[in-house]
C-alpha cells in the first residue's frame, strides 16, 4: 500500500471520493495516512476525522511566506510516513522544496483541459470564454502553476445555460471518479514518465 498525505482547503468532495474509493476497492493501493489543510474548520477535516485519518493544520496565515509553509507541509507529510501527495481543492502553491522532496509524486486534479485555463478561477473563465467543452485534468504537480505531465483528462460540455455551480457539478460529477483511477494506477506503479509524457503501462 502507498502511504499518501491528501492536502484540502474546502469543501473536501475529492477527499470524500478518493476515501470512499478506498473503503470500496480492496486494491485501490494507497493509503491515506494523514490529511493536511492549510486553514482551520473545513468540511474536508470533517470528513476525514469521520474516517478516523489523521489531520493536521499548516495555517498558511501563520506562515505567509511559501517557503516554510511548504517545509511544514511536506515535514508533516513525511513523518505520517507519506511517500506521495494528492492535492485535493488544495489552494496554496508548494514551492520548489516539495517537488525536491516528493519527486514526480505530488497529484493534482484541475477542473478544466489544461494547458486552458489555469489558475484559481478555471470555471468562471471557462464560461466568460464561451468554450463549449471543459473537462477534468489530473496531472503531477511541478513548479508551475496547474502544470506539470498529464495523467489523464476527460472532457465535459458547457452547456449554454450553464453557471459556475451547474458546470461545476457537473465537472466535479467526472473528477470524483477520474481522481481515485490515477491515484490507483499511481499507487500500483503504472504510470511511467518521460518528460511531459505520461503512459499508463
Ligand atoms: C475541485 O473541483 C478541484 O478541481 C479544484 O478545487 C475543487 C475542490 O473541491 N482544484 P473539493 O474541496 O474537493 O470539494
Amino acid at each position: 500500500m502507498l502511504p499518501i498525505a491528501i492536502c484540502v482547503s474546502g469543501s473536501g468532495s475529492n477527499l470524500a471520493a478518493i476515501l470512499d474509493r478506498g473503503a470500496s476497492d480492496p486494491d485501490f493501493g494507497a493509503k491515506p495516512v494523514i490529511v493536511i489543510s492549510d486553514r482551520p474548520g473545513i468540511r474536508a477535516l470533517e470528513r476525514a476525522t469521520a474516517s478516523a485519518i489523521p489531520t493536521r493544520v499548516i495555517d498558511w496565515s501563520a506562515h505567509g511566506n511559501r517557503q516554510t509553509f511548504t517545509r511544514a507541509v511536506c515535514d508533516a507529510a513525511q513523518q505520517a510516513g507519506a511517500e506521495a501527495m494528492v492535492l485535493a481543492g488544495f489552494m496554496r502553491i508548494l514551492g520548489s522544496e516539495a517537488m525536491a522532496r516528493f519527486p514526480l509524486r505530488i497529484l493534482n486534479t484541475h477542473p478544466a483541459l489544461l494547458p486552458a485555463f489555469r489558475g484559481a478561477r478555471a470555471i468562471r473563465e471557462t464560461l466568460e470564454a464561451g468554450v463549449k467543452v471543459s473537462g477534468v485534468t489530473i496531472h503531477f504537480v511541478d513548479e508551475e502553476v496547474d502544470h506539470g505531465p498529464i495523467i489523464a483528462q476527460q472532457s465535459v460540455p458547457v452547456f449554454a445555460d450553464d453557471t459556475e455551480d451547474t458546470l461545476r457539478e457537473r465537472i466535479q460529477m467526472i473528477e470524483h471518479l477520474l481522481y481515485p483511477d490515477a491515484i490507483k494506477a499511481f499507487a500500483h506503479g503504472m504510470l511511467a514518465v518521460d518528460g511531459n509524457q505520461v503512459t499508463w503501462t
